[in-house]
């Protein structure tokens, strides 16, 4: 989320917890999710390791954070003038309904909801953790919308994510900790995810939502004024209605 605000760096030790599987309800058990699970707690090793060798904690500098680019076909820059103000992993459900008369029909997207996770001190320390994170969430289903902390990581909410209407995208981005603001959008321009995107929850489904510009549009607060949605893990619907009821979700993450 990008607005006008500066922010000043703060210096802030990321924290993750021991790397054991956490096996509570809505804990990943397939193969396919446990592969995606050992690559992340591996890479979490060689940080855990990296981090031992620092003198000091790693400094988290919001300048540091890239926003990542798709391939073949980029969306378009951050405009001028603005600062990246917080990252999230966004955590939650596409929401779509399907015609029951035509099975050739692609199904139709009705919006979405998510919770959204505080990852801005990844984003600026550690940005390869930060590009698998949504696939890792994606094996954990929230437990509710207001879980505190995202399975498996221990990064904090931040924030809800909901359509306030059919066109209206909206960040609430006001916790009792962090006051950000408040976006809801519009659609600016949007890409697909880049070949090798994740299939889905499980290593199963139909691929990953589109990659979004979105900007803010009458009744923002907080200066915030541009949101991207990139690094997206599942999400997508299969491509027609066959055999699908009148409303499902389908899992997804994203940063
Ligand atoms: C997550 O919830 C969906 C229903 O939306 C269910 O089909 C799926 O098995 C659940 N996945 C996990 C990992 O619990
Ligand atoms: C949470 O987000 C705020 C705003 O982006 C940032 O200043 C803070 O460092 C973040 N905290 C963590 C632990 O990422
Ligand atoms: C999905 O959309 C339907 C129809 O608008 C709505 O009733 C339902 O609450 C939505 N699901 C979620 C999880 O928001
Ligand atoms: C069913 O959906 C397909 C794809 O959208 C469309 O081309 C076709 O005309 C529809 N058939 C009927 C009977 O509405
Ligand atoms: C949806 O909400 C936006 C923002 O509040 C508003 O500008 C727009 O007119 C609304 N659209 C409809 C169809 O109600
Ligand atoms: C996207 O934003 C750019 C820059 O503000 C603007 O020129 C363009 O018209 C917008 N496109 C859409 C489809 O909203």
């Amino acid at each position: 989320m990008f607005s006008k605000v500066l922010v000043t760096s703060a210096l802030c030790a990321v924290a993750f917890a021991s790397p054991f599987l956490p096996y509570s309800p809505g804990a990943a058990e397939r193969p396919a999710e446990m592969k995606v699970l050992s690559d992340y707690f591996s890479m979490l090793g060689q940080k855990v390791q990296a981090g031992r060798q620092m003198s000091q904690a790693p400094v988290c500098n919001m300048a540091n954070a890239v926003l990542p680019v798709a391939s073949p076909t980029p969306l378009p820059g951050v405009s001028d003038g603005l600062k990246l103000k917080h990252v999230a992993i966004g955590r939650g459900i596409q929401n779509y309904t399907c015609s029951q008369t035509n099975a050739t029909a692609p199904p139709v997207s009705i919006g979405a909801v998510a919770t959204l996770f505080n990852a801005s001190c990844v984003a600026s320390t550690y940005p390869d953790l930060l590009t698998v994170l949504p696939n890792v969430a994606l094996q954990f289903n929230l437990t509710s919308n207001d879980q505190p902390t995202l399975s498996p990581s221990y990064l904090t909410i931040s924030g809800h994510h909901f359509f306030s209407n059919a066109t209206t995208p909206a960040f609430d981005l006001n916790t009792p900790t962090l006051s950000l603001g408040f976006a809801p959008c519009m659609k600016n321009n949007t890409v697909p995810a880049p070949s090798g995107a994740p299939v889905g929850q499980g290593g199963q489904g139909h691929g990953s939502v589109a990659w979004l510009k979105l900007v803010t549009r009458d009744g923002a607060t907080g200066n915030l004024e541009e949101v991207y949605r990139v690094n997206t893990a599942g999400g997508n619907p299969p491509a027609t209605c066959a055999g699908m009821p009148a409303i499902f979700e389908v899992q997804y993450a994203s940063e």
